[in-house]
C-alpha cells in the first residue's frame, strides 16, 4: 500500500502547518539574525565595513507586502537617525519614487530575492545611478546576485507563503543596518541610547519564547471569530504592524481585515466601524495617545477594542482585552505585538479550516508583475 504524501510534511514536526512551526522557529532564527552583528555595542555587517556608507545621502527602501511592512518599519527609524529616506511599493516604482543618484542606496527588502516588482524597480534605479543593497533570506537568490551588495536576515527556509519569521528577522536587520548606515553618515546620528536598545536585542529571543509560552491570541480568536470586519490601527513604529496583522489576517483567513494608521479611521473608515468589527490597536509606546483618542472613538460606536502591547500600555482603561507582549525597548516591541497578530490569524484561519500554508491564489514568491 501507498500513502498520498507531501514531501514538505516531512519537514513540520509537532505541528499542524508550517505557518506555526515558523512562528516558533522566530526566537531561532532572530538568534541567527542578531548573531556576530552587534560587537561592542557597535553594529557590524560581515560584507560593509565601517566606512562602507559614507558617501551616502539618501536612502530609498522598495519591496511588496510583508516585506513593504518591514520596510516602513526600517524606514522610520533611518528617518529617526536623520537620514533622507523614502519607502516605496516596488509594483509603484515608476510612478511614485522620488529621484535617484550615486549617493542614493536603494535598498530591496525582499525575503526570496525573487519578487519581480521588487527586482525591476532595484534595476529601474541602479540604471539611473543609485548604487544598490539587498536585503534577504535567500543566498544566490537574483536581488542578491544582482545588488551592488546582500546582507542576509538568515531566519531560515520559510515554507508558508504566510511571511512570519521572515518579517521578524527583516525588521531586525533594517534596524541594526539603520545603526551601521548612521555611524558613516556624518549627517545621521545614531540613536541616543543605542546601548540600551542594543542590549534588549539581545533578550528579544528570549521575549518571543516567554510570549509564546503564555500568549491568548487562540482564546481571542475564537471569542471574535464571528466578527465581520476587522481592523488594526497603529501609530508611529506601531503603523506598520498595524498594515501587517491586516495584510496576515486576510490572506490566511479570507476574512475582510483592514490596517489603517490610527489618526486615519476618523477620516472615513470609521463608518465601517460597528458592534461586529473588532479594533485591533497596537500600543507600543510610539504615539500611542492618537491611537487611544481614536480606539475610543471605534469604541463608542460598539467595536470591541483589544490592545496589542506591553502590560501598562495606553489603553489599559480603555481595552476590552489585551493581547500582553514583554516590556522592552520601544524599538523592538512593535515586533513582539507583531508575534501575537501572526498567532491571532493562524488560529482564526485554523479555527474556520483555512488552507493555511497555501492560500488560495496566492504563491511564496511572486515572480511575475
Ligand atoms: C506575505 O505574507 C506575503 N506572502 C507577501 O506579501 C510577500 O511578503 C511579498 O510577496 C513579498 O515577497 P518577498 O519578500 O519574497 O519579496
Amino acid at each position: 500500500d501507498t500513502v498520498d504524501w507531501d514531501p514538505e510534511d516531512a519537514g513540520k514536526g509537532e505541528y499542524d502547518h508550517y505557518m506555526l512551526k515558523e512562528i516558533h522557529n522566530q526566537p531561532t532564527a532572530l538568534s541567527n539574525t542578531i548573531e556576530g552583528r552587534v560587537e561592542n555595542g557597535d553594529v557590524a555587517f560581515e560584507a560593509l565595513p565601517a566606512g562602507s556608507f559614507a558617501e551616502i545621502e539618501t536612502v530609498q527602501l522598495v519591496a511588496c507586502g510583508t516585506s513593504y511592512h518591514a520596510a516602513m518599519y526600517g524606514a522610520q527609524l533611518l528617518r529617526e537617525a536623520g537620514l533622507r529616506t523614502e519607502v516605496v511599493r516596488a509594483s509603484e516604482y515608476d510612478s511614485t519614487a522620488g529621484p535617484v543618484d550615486e549617493n542614493t542606496l536603494v535598498v530591496a527588502v525582499t525575503q526570496s530575492g525573487e519578487t519581480a516588482d521588487t527586482l525591476d524597480a532595484v534595476r529601474t534605479a541602479t540604471d539611473r545611478g543609485a548604487r544598490s543593497l539587498a536585503v534577504t533570506n535567500v543566498v544566490g537568490s537574483t536581488a542578491a546576485r544582482e545588488a551592488d551588495d546582500a546582507v542576509y536576515i538568515r531566519a531560515g527556509p520559510e515554507v508558508g507563503v504566510a511571511a512570519t519569521k521572515t518579517y521578524s528577522s527583516q525588521a531586525v536587520t533594517l534596524a541594526l543596518l539603520t545603526q551601521r548606515i548612521a555611524a558613516d553618515v556624518p549627517e545621521a546620528t545614531p540613536a541616543a541610547d543605542r546601548e540600551e536598545m542594543l542590549a534588549e536585542l539581545e533578550h528579544l529571543p528570549d521575549y518571543v519564547d516567554q510570549m509564546l509560552e503564555f500568549t491568548e491570541a487562540a482564546e481571542l480568536a475564537d471569542d471574535l471569530l464571528d466578527s465581520e470586519s476587522y481592523f488594526f490601527i497603529g501609530n508611529g513604529l506601531s503603523r506598520s504592524v498595524a498594515l501587517e496583522g491586516a495584510l496576515k489576517f486576510k490572506e490566511i483567513t479570507y476574512e475582510h481585515a483592514e490596517g489603517f494608521a490610527s489618526g486615519q479611521l476618523k477620516h472615513g473608515p470609521l463608518a465601517l466601524v460597528t458592534e461586529a468589527s473588532p479594533i485591533f490597536a497596537v500600543v507600543t509606546g510610539d504615539g500611542d495617545e492618537k491611537t487611544k483618542t481614536n480606539a475610543i472613538e471605534a469604541q463608542s460606536r460598539g467595536a470591541p477594542i483589544v490592545a496589542v502591547g506591553p502590560d501598562d500600555h495606553a489603553l489599559v482603561d480603555v481595552a476590552d482585552a489585551t493581547l500582553s507582549v514583554p516590556d522592552t525597548h520601544p524599538v523592538w516591541a512593535g515586533l513582539l505585538a507583531n508575534v501575537q497578530l501572526q498567532l491571532v490569524s493562524y488560529h482564526a484561519a485554523d479555527m474556520l479550516g483555512r488552507p493555511i500554508d497555501k492560500p488560495r491564489n496566492l504563491a511564496k514568491s511572486v515572480t511575475v508583475e
